[in-house]
């Protein structure tokens, strides 16, 4: 079967390093790729927010399956595309429609859907520019820190955390008034949670689900979490304090009720839930769902996965996820991102990356960047994932971390304390 995988980063990279090993997979195209993704199939310069681009490559290139890496296709609606089509209907995707999607592209559908179904999560309440009044009057009585959160996509920078009445009632007003754009005609006010976060993914089929490895993001860009959020440095997984107890009860109290959830509202979903956790006092706590897996943290995830990928994803496909037994390694990987100077803020691309042969224990996983003419250059923020899969996380966390510095490029920068702060 030909599969065609959306997507440009280094999450992407790490889906199509799995599905190239698949004996299900006769050929892979990545859709646009990166400088790396040709070392696993064949990349074609197509945006997946072009369907109709993506029609005639599915058609051409007699694609069997069409996996989405991004949120941004989901939401916009690729899976409906491909299973409106005529010609494109009997190809599965794996990835939800957008009635699936909203959990991620609606922060007040998602909070909804929780209060609806009983998952815990943080209280709160939302507000558009017709209850601004209201919203100003409800943040007088908060507490704080509050969280306002636009409701729709804003790249990640949609969420504040303030801890002043006056700034937070400013910030409401700015949001409501179009600071991000159509994103923010709604704002979540929500109650702030001091906890620890982790990520937990499944794949579901509607009907069933499968359990993935949990892994841990960095989001900060310096050392010892701090300095501005980012898309993520870096992330581990198993995490040591996901205890087989939290574990149990993240499935009992959330994945459970929320796949239960979403047949309950006729929400027919294949693909993957990201749920973003916080552990509060020993128990988990709903921050945000995503529609697709997490980016760095597939690049510790994937290399922990035994099962054939394409399997499961046919298996996904098919309904069939009751009956599948994912294997897991016991193994530990861990992940540290190699970014561009000045990331998350301005930063500039085109640098020539050498050093990559020099890897000595790490998969390298390339994200933003571009194969000009057999060079590697930089073509993003976030440019190489480096992971490492070993008997102990220790081993893991020092391996990627000095294979991160065996790369160079100018400006080249990377956290050296991914994870060990959890040693
Ligand atoms: P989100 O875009 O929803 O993932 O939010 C981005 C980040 O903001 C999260 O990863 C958390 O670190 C933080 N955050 C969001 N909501 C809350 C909350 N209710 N309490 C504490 N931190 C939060
Ligand atoms: N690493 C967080 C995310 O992918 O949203």
């Amino acid at each position: 079967m030909n599969i065609l995988l959306l997507g440009s980063g280094g999450r992407e990279s790490a889906f199509a390093w799995k599905i190239s090993q698949s004996a299900l997979c006769s050929q892979l195209f990545i859709a646009p790729g990166n400088g790396g993704t040709g070392a696993y199939g064949k990349n074609v310069n197509i945006n997946p927010n072009n369907f109709e681009a993506l029609k005639a490559l599915i058609l051409k290139e007699k694609i069997g399956m069409v996996v989405v890496g991004p949120e941004e296709p989901l939401v916009n609606g690729v899976h409906d595309f491909i299973a409106g089509d005529s010609e494109l209907s009997h190809i599965p995707v794996i990835g939800p429609k957008k009635e699936g999607a909203i959990l991620e592209g609606s922060k007040d559908f998602s909070k909804q859907f929780m209060a609806r179904h009983g998952i815990p999560t943080a209280a709160s309440r939302s507000f558009t520019s017709e209850t601004l009044a209201e919203g100003l009057a409800y943040l007088e009585t908060h507490d704080l820190p509050v969280v306002l959160k636009a409701d729709g996509l804003a790249a990640g920078k949609g969420v504040l955390i303030i801890d002043n009445t006056a700034e937070a009632q400013e910030e409401l007003k700015l949001m409501l008034g179009g600071k991000f754009g159509a994103a923010g005609a709604t704002v979540v006010i929500e109650q702030f949670l001091s906890g620890i976060e982790l990520s937990v993914f499944v794949l579901t089929d509607g009907d069933s689900y499968v359990v993935l490895p949990e892994a841990k993001d960095y989001k900060r860009i310096g050392q010892g979490d701090t300095g501005l959020n980012t898309g993520g440095m870096g992330s581990v997984s198993p995490v040591p304090f996901a205890t087989q107890e939290f574990l149990d009860e993240v499935e009992k109290s959330i994945i459970i009720p929320t796949v239960e959830g979403l047949k309950k509202d006729n929400i027919d979903y294949t693909g993957f839930i990201f749920f973003g956790l916080i552990k509060v006092e020993g128990k988990p706590y709903v921050i945000e769902y995503n529609c697709r897996m997490g980016d760095p943290e597939t690049e510790s995830v994937i290399p922990r996965i035994e099962s054939d990928l394409v399997e499961l994803f046919q298996a996904a496909a098919a309904k069939k996820l009751k009956d599948f037994e994912l294997k897991i390694s016991d193994k530990n990987a861990a992940t540290v991102v190699v970014v561009a100077g000045g990331y998350p803020g301005e930063y500039e691309k085109g640098k020539v990356i050498s050093g990559i042969e020099n890897v000595r224990q790490s998969t390298v996983f390339h994200a933003g960047t571009t194969l000009e003419g057999g060079i590697v250059k930089s073509n993003g923020g976030r440019v190489l994932a480096i992971s490492s899969l070993q008997d102990t996380q220790f081993e893991a966390l020092q391996s990627a971390t000095a294979d991160a510095a065996r790369i160079y490029f100018d400006g080249k920068y990377f956290r050296e304390d991914i994870g060990f702060d959890l040693m």
